[in-house]
């Protein structure tokens, strides 16, 4: 199987009983996202994406992403939130140059980022996507205007043109004038797919097309996900079971999960998980507190408090099976570090001792945690593990009453900020 769930450290907290109890709500949840009879069952456009996302699409991007390596040395991409962190976590969890550099912005208002974008356009041609599904979010709308202006000094006509793709809604927002005004290329993000759930969209296939990434792969992933997760048996759905088992952990008192990685190309899936996460659950005083570790860094800081903090943490580990570099830890005549009892083993091997050791200490000093395995970190399993996700996180929030696929908190700091701004 290309993505493994272990329990074993899950003993004395979950008992199988209560997994199997959970059984028939689990059925409802699927039931629900299936048939579309759920809260916010409007945005449930993700479920079956998958297998609906036209092979047709996958090669026209190929074939842009061919042009556009014709004409740029380096890719802007503009966005926030859902339409930034998919992008960002898929690049980096492939590692490796990808085949156009990508720099980000809209994602922060900070003058230096701004400064570092605006002078790469000076210095070397580039391609702009700009993404934002409302098409007025703040952050890259300002960010557009900006970078907007920089490409009108540099490029004029069709050799503007041809450098910013818009990705937004088919009809509403202000993205979607600018296109109709200035005539740029443009993509649409579906109606039911929420900016969380959206990396399968344009949102995310036109960047990393651009980028190289073999985005072919990277949809079948998301097809095999929609197939092997589709079974409502939680005894052999491991998505379902994860999310069955936070859930018994949530009503317990673990209140915080640590999605933990010894892969530091994991960071920024981290980082996607906790929005899909945090804005799916986090509502009406209800959810589960996403955080994320990188290990073993975070275990020289992070690590005291895990093993020895306020027992109301639960822990995921996101491990990888195989990695692509093999480097052995060489023999030292000397000794001096008294390390030559791994002399000869690979060190991702030393990696996922630390790993063991880490779960079975962290089990030890109460911290109940399972281990999502991927078989390797490829763009086919990048899909999967993003389906994974969602679907886990469908179940998950339906299984605490909430509405998943909502997100009316975010809208608070943008009033107050648009009315310190003069915005109307
Ligand atoms: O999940 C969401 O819907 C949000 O976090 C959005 O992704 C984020 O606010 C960006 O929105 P937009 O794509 O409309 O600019």
């Amino acid at each position: 199987m290309a993505i493994r769930l272990t329990e074993e450290y899950l003993k004395s907290f979950v008992s199988s009983d209560e997994i199997s109890a959970l059984g028939p709500q689990v059925q409802k949840a699927h039931q629900d996202l299936h048939q579309k009879t759920g809260a916010g069952n409007d945005f449930l456009g993700w479920v079956d994406l998958p297998s609906k996302t036209p092979d047709a699409l996958v090669a026209e991007l190929t074939a842009l992403a061919r042009e556009v390596k014709g004409h740029s040395k380096a890719i802007i991409s503009i966005g926030i939130g859902g339409s930034y962190l998919g992008i960002r976590s898929t690049i980096e969890f492939l590692g490796g140059e990808p085949s156009l550099p990508v720099y980000y912005a809209g994602h922060n208002m900070a003058t230096s980022d701004m400064a570092r974008i605006l002078k790469v356009i000076s210095d070397v041609d580039v391609t702009v996507v700009v993404i934002s599904k409302s098409g007025t979010t703040t952050e890259p709308a300002l960010a557009f205007r900006l970078i907007d202006e920089a490409m009108r000094r540099k490029y004029k006509g069709e050799e503007l043109k041809k450098r910013i793709i818009c990705v937004t809604d088919e009809k509403k927002g202000a993205l979607r004038q600018i296109v109709s005004l200035e005539g740029y290329r443009s993509y649409v993000i579906p109606d039911d797919v929420g900016g969380r759930f959206s990396v399968l969209t344009p949102v995310g296939l036109v960047p990393l097309a651009l980028a190289g990434v073999d985005i072919k792969a990277f949809v079948d992933g998301f097809r095999a996900g929609e197939k092997e997760f589709a079974v409502p048996d939680l005894a052999k759905n491991p998505c379902y079971r994860y999310a069955a088992i936070r859930n018994i952990l949530h009503k317990k008192g673990k209140d915080i999960e640590m999605l933990a990685s010894f892969y530091p190309n994991v960071q920024y899936v981290a980082e996607w998980w906790k929005q899909l996460y945090g804005e799916s659950e986090g509502k009406n005083g209800k959810g589960i507190f996403p955080a994320s570790t990188i290990l073993s860094t975070d275990l020289h800081s992070m690590g005291q408090m895990m093993q020895d903090g306020k027992r109301n943490v639960f822990e995921t580990f996101l491990m990888i099976d195989e990695v692509e570099d093999k480097i052995a830890v060489p023999h030292q005549a000397a000794d001096t570090d008294k390390f030559n009892c791994v002399a000869g083993k690979d060190l991702d091997w030393v990696n996922k001792q630390a790993y063991k050791a880490t779960a079975d200490a962290h089990f030890e000093g109460g911290v109940p945690n399972m281990t999502l395995t991927l078989d390797r970190a490829d763009a086919f399993h990048i899909g999967l593990l993003y389906y994974f996700f969602e679907k886990g996180v469908g179940i998950s929030g339906y299984l605490l009453g909430v509405n998943p696929f909502d997100q009316p908190g975010v809208e608070a700091y943008k009033k107050k900020m648009f009315a310190l701004l003069g915005k109307k």
